[in-house]
Parts: structure tokens; sequence; C-alpha cells
């Protein structure tokens, strides 16, 4: 089976203020939820159940966070056997990680390091304007969801051709994008759906969308 594991970077230092977007680093609860989850892939993604190594990768986006909370997962090499019997002619790298562009945050543009209760104040119309069509709307200079939406299509389409599983270390808004591609939800629902802090979601896809497990790792 093919599964996909979508979980958000650790707390970061923006997090804490109550900032969007920027750059910053991991606070120091958010350092030991990239401890928390080395652990999980180490024995549930890259492990099958009969304890046996299990080729799997691991993608997050190009932002200091993303890669933060990679930096605890082991890469070993392993010989990767399939399902079907085949073997890799070449060891395979477990877990390396890759830094993908389409998996950095919404740009907030002009928004960006600011709080929201600044960007009301501010830019009451553009607050306003994002409340009303949440999906549509484009930060100054920056991005909206339908762009983000537009930017991640490829990616997508990569993830379904993918026959290892996919540990994803992504952001919120990107998150919720997958996410909702993958449960065949309604684009206009997509910017609102849940995805709490220090969670792993494992999506199993079957016929017509998919099986949903969440597990937290931090409380
Ligand atoms: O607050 C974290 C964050 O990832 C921001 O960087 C981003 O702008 C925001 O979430 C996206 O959520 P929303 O679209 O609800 O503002």
């Amino acid at each position: 089976p093919r599964y996909f594991y979508f979980t958000r970077h650790g707390q970061s230092e923006y997090n804490l203020l109550g900032k969007i977007g920027g750059d910053s680093g991991l606070s120091a609860n958010g350092s030991e939820y990239a401890k928390r989850l080395a652990l999980f892939a180490k024995d549930s993604i890259c492990t099958d159940a009969a304890g046996q190594p299990r080729p799997s990768r691991l993608w997050t986006s190009t932002m200091n966070r993303t890669k933060d909370t990679a930096a605890w997962i082991e890469h070993p090499t392993i010989q990767a056997t399939y399902e079907d019997g085949s073997k890799e002619k070449h060891d395979w790298i477990q877990m390396r990680p890759m830094a993908r562009r389409n998996l950095d945050e919404l740009y907030a543009g002009t928004c960006d390091g600011m709080t929201y209760k600044e960007i009301e104040e501010v830019f009451p119309e553009e607050f306003k304007a994002r409340q009303e069509d949440k999906l549509a709307y484009r930060y100054p200079r920056g991005e909206s969801y339908m762009d983000v939406i537009l930017r991640l299509e490829p990616l997508a389409h990569e993830m379904e051709r993918t026959r290892e599983p996919i540990l994803i270390i992504g952001h919120q808004g990107i998150l919720r994008i997958l996410y909702a591609y993958f449960m065949g939800m309604k684009r206009k629902e997509a910017p609102y759906v849940s995805i709490p802090l220090n969670h792993v979601l494992k999506l199993t896809p079957h016929a017509y969308g998919c099986h949903e497990d969440r597990v937290c790792l931090m409380t």
C-alpha cells in the first residue's frame, strides 16, 4: 500500500509570536517535536509490519522551519525489496531530505511577518477582503490559495506516481491544499481545513478518496 504522511513543521519562533510567514527557526517546543518525529519516522514509516526496512521518502519546503524539523530523521542506506519481490539494482538511501520550493508556505507579500491583528489595523480593507473570499484573496505582492493550488498541481501528480510512502514536512496553508485534494474536498473548503501543529496525518488512498489516521506526537 501507498501512504502519505503530512506534518507541519515544529512550532517556530514566529508561531510563538503569532506572526505569519517569515523564515524563522524552531522554538524549544518545535525542536522537541522534531526529535519525536524522527522516532515516529523510524518506527512507523521506515519499517514495515514485519520490522523490515521499507523504502520511504522525505520532502520538506526550502524554509528553515521545515528543514530543521527534518534534521533528526535518520537516512541510512538500505537494500530495497518491494512487495512484488523485485529488488532495487542499487542500494536505497532512506529518507534523504529533499527540499521542494513548491512546498513553501503561501507567501503573504506585504503582510509577511505581521500578526493578524497588525494586518487588520494597518490594512483593514485587505483583512476584510480576505475574510470575504479566503480562497481567491491574493495578498498584495503575494499569493492566494488559488495560486498555491496551481503550483502544487505538479507535485500532487508526482505524489500519485510515487510508490514509496512519502513524509511531507510542510506548512499549514500548503498541507490544507494537499489534504483537500487527496480527500476529494471542494476547493472552497480547503483554506479552512484544520491541520494542527504536533500531529502526523496518515492518508491511505483508496478508490475514491483516502482513509485518514491522525497521530498526536506532543500535546
Ligand atoms: O500562521 C502560520 C501560517 O503557516 C502562516 O505562515 C500562513 O500565512 C498561515 O499559517 C496560513 O493560514 P491562513 O490562510 O489561515 O492565514
